[in-house]
């Protein structure tokens, strides 16, 4: 037999051969975009920290939302930045908070195009910046679950398609979908942030939606960036409590912890590809020393090829608008 027997270059030859044996495929239908909707604000402004990205008024949120719906982005996730904090983080679940008023305006103008995703914590909400209600310094597992059912009951009857708790609570998943069960909102379905990681990538975002603690840090209920095993862990409660979708977040860091949350699992699989994940590619690409375009497809396929059949991402937009172009 004459050396070498396979030639794997014969298939990279041209786009049309790569195209017909790629193993893996990105679309719009695959990302999620986050989106920061801010109380009181009189125009959109832009968060230094994460260029291209804007808190948003109501009417710029659905401005917005509109385009992503159009170029087959399926689904949002919102985040609320009230006026008013306060110990509790009441403003998140007023009748009239933000998100709620946010889930009203833009079910109203696009009806069901868009799948309308609420993130559920309270750190942009208490004015202490920790992700629930404080005994002492610490938070309190349990005080807190009891607020969160309140905010998933909110969201539900503001509009919301799927709750997101992102507080790593213990018992979250459960409290939630009983309160939603109880309430008679059995279709609104529980996205779980089920391993998710104490991380320094979720610097920009603290910026963007104004919930960097005001003392300490997330340690005590955030994971461990050491552990994998644990994170399967983590996703095996949320399953069992109920969660339809699961999520790893961060992602690049995490693939290793998605890629086993896909295998073991099986189920609809979200990865979150973060702020400062974002924010790095955006910072390298501004000086030239990446081609944006290049990287954001070689992160996103990374994430894929991992095993995420969803991407929440500050790409979704431009991802989006690339793949249109071709
Ligand atoms: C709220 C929340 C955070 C992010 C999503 N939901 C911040 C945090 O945990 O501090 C981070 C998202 C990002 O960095 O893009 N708990």
């Amino acid at each position: 037999m004459a050396f070498p027997q396979h030639r794997l270059r014969r298939l990279r030859r041209t786009d049309r051969l790569r195209e017909m044996v790629a193993e893996t495929s990105l679309a719009a239908h695959h990302f999620i975009a986050p989106l920061f909707v801010k109380e009181g604000l009189a125009r959109p402004v832009e968060i230094e920290a994460m260029p291209g990205q804007l808190q948003h008024t109501v009417s710029s949120l659905v401005e917005v939302c509109g385009g992503l719906a159009e170029l087959g982005v399926p689904a949002v996730l919102l985040f609320g930045i009230p006026s008013r904090k306060d110990a509790e983080g009441t403003g998140a679940w007023d009748p009239d908070g933000i998100v709620q008023q946010a889930f009203r305006a833009v079910r109203a103008e696009l009806g069901d195009r868009l799948v309308l995703i609420g993130d559920l914590c309270l750190c942009e909400y208490t004015d202490h910046g920790h992700c629930g209600i404080l005994r002492g310094s610490a938070v309190d597992n349990d005080a807190t679950l009891d607020v969160y059912a309140r905010i998933a009951a909110s969201y539900a009857e503001a509009g919301a398609d799927w709750v997101a708790p992102s507080g790593m609570m213990d018992g979250q998943v459960g409290a939630i979908r009983r309160s939603l069960d109880t309430l008679g909102h059995q279709d609104v379905a529980v996205l779980a942030y089920a391993a998710k990681y104490a991380s320094a990538f979720y610097g920009p975002f603290r910026q963007a939606a104004e919930s960097t603690p005001r003392f300490g840090d997330r340690r005590g209920y955030q994971m461990d960036p050491s552990n994998v095993e644990e994170a399967l862990r983590e996703v095996r409660a949320d399953v069992e409590e109920g969660a339809d979708v699961v999520m790893v977040k961060p992602a690049l860091p995490y693939l290793d912890v998605l890629s086993r949350v896909k295998a073991e699992f099986g189920l609809p699989t979200a990865a979150y590809h973060v702020s400062g994940e974002y924010a790095m590619l955006k910072a390298a690409a501004a000086r030239g020393w990446i081609d944006e375009d290049l990287a954001m497809f070689e992160v996103l396929y990374a994430i894929r090829r991992a095993g995420a059949d969803l991407i929440l991402t500050y790409f979704a937009r431009a991802a989006a608008e690339r793949l249109r172009r071709g």
